[in-house]
């Protein structure tokens, strides 16, 4: 919000009562963390939450009745007809219509769809096949905290049980931790499966995608496959991305320097590049990307989703 200016008048920063007593700063000023309650959300214009699906679920009402507006990171409402699910840069448009909740998708979707989203003024767009390679920090604070110290304990021979994850990431990787669910993918595949179709509008796109936790800090990696319905040049797949919003083409074959997390880490664009063709398919083409998820996907596409609920107003 202060690095992109944004227009605002009060700052009221809330958390659980564990945080009771902590401060945060803000243009300069040092901001008293609250309690997030139905009498602190009270009056307020934009609610920006980020603290699970429960207490969305449980806070909403409070900000609705006093005529806000909810940008909702969490999963509460995502999949919901009545709310937009929005990337600003491709589908600012479905917010014309909302009931005072805005979704803010999943960090791998939004990062997954920046980057193919330009492609489709190539060629019609068939199907994807994705596999992500997810930082430590899409699980939260503690995560990356647990990854950090299990990191020194491996390499002095101390190594602390996990207790976020259900196994060691440190020097590992393994299956995303969300449950499995009936059709055999887990929690966090089934949201890239159904919020990119919705974000897309493309309701019948076939997606197959295997989500993965890997050992790194921060941003999240992409590999991803995709069929046109014919076929779509190297040159001209560069060409749009090297143009489009919210992406840094970064497909330097010479260098072999490719999108990676340490370098997308802190960064608002979602890096795109390896870009090649499929030797076996002439309709479809490979590529792979890294964005910041606490960035892109989430912090930042929350504001500019609330920069474009200011602009209406
Ligand atoms: N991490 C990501 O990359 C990412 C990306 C997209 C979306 N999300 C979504 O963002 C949400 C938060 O995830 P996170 O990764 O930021 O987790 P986190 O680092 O664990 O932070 C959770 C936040 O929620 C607050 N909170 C917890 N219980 C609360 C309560 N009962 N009342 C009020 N506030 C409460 C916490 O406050 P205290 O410090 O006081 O406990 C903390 O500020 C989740 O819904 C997640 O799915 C996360």
């Amino acid at each position: 919000l202060e690095r992109r200016r944004f227009p605002v008048k009060e700052l009221r920063a809330l958390a659980s009562a564990r945080s009771g007593g902590k401060t945060v700063s803000f243009s300069g000023e040092s901001v008293a963390v609250r309690e997030a309650t139905a009498e602190s959300l009270s009056g307020v214009d934009i609610a920006l939450f980020s603290a699970g699906a429960s207490r969305s679920h449980a806070l909403a009402p409070a900000v609705l009745a006093s005529g806000g507006v909810v940008v909702d990171n969490s999963s509460a409402f995502r999949m919901r007809p009545d709310v937009p699910l929005v990337v600003p840069e491709i589908n600012a448009h479905a917010m014309a219509k909302h009931g005072g909740i805005i979704a803010n998708p999943n960090c791998a979707a939004i990062i997954l769809t920046v980057a193919i989203h330009p492609l489709r003024q190539l060629a019609g767009l068939e199907r994807i096949v994705v596999s992500t390679y997810q930082s430590a920090s899409g699980a939260g604070a503690r995560a990356m905290e647990e990854l950090v110290e299990q990191t020194r304990g491996h390499l002095a021979g101390n190594e602390p049980a996990p207790e976020v994850f259900k196994w060691p990431l440190a020097f590992n990787l393994f299956s995303h931790n969300t449950d499995i669910q009936e059709n055999g993918y887990n929690g966090e595949e089934n949201k890239v499966i159904e919020e990119t179709r919705k974000i897309l509008e493309m309701p019948k796109l076939g997606v197959a995608v295997t989500c993965v936790r890997v050992a790194t800090l921060r941003a999240h990696c992409e590999s991803v496959w995709l069929e046109f319905d014919r076929p779509v040049s190297e040159h001209d797949a560069r060409s749009v991305l090297s143009t489009a919003p919210g992406v840094i083409l970064q497909d330097d074959r010479a260098n072999n320097h490719f999108p990676m997390p340490r370098e997308a880490s802190g960064q608002d664009a979602v890096f795109v590049g390896r870009i090649r063709r499929d030797l076996h398919n002439p309709n479809a083409l490979q590529l792979f990307c890294a964005g910041d998820q606490l960035l892109k996907g989430a912090a930042l596409n929350a504001v500019q989703i609330a920069e474009l609920v200011t602009a209406a107003r």
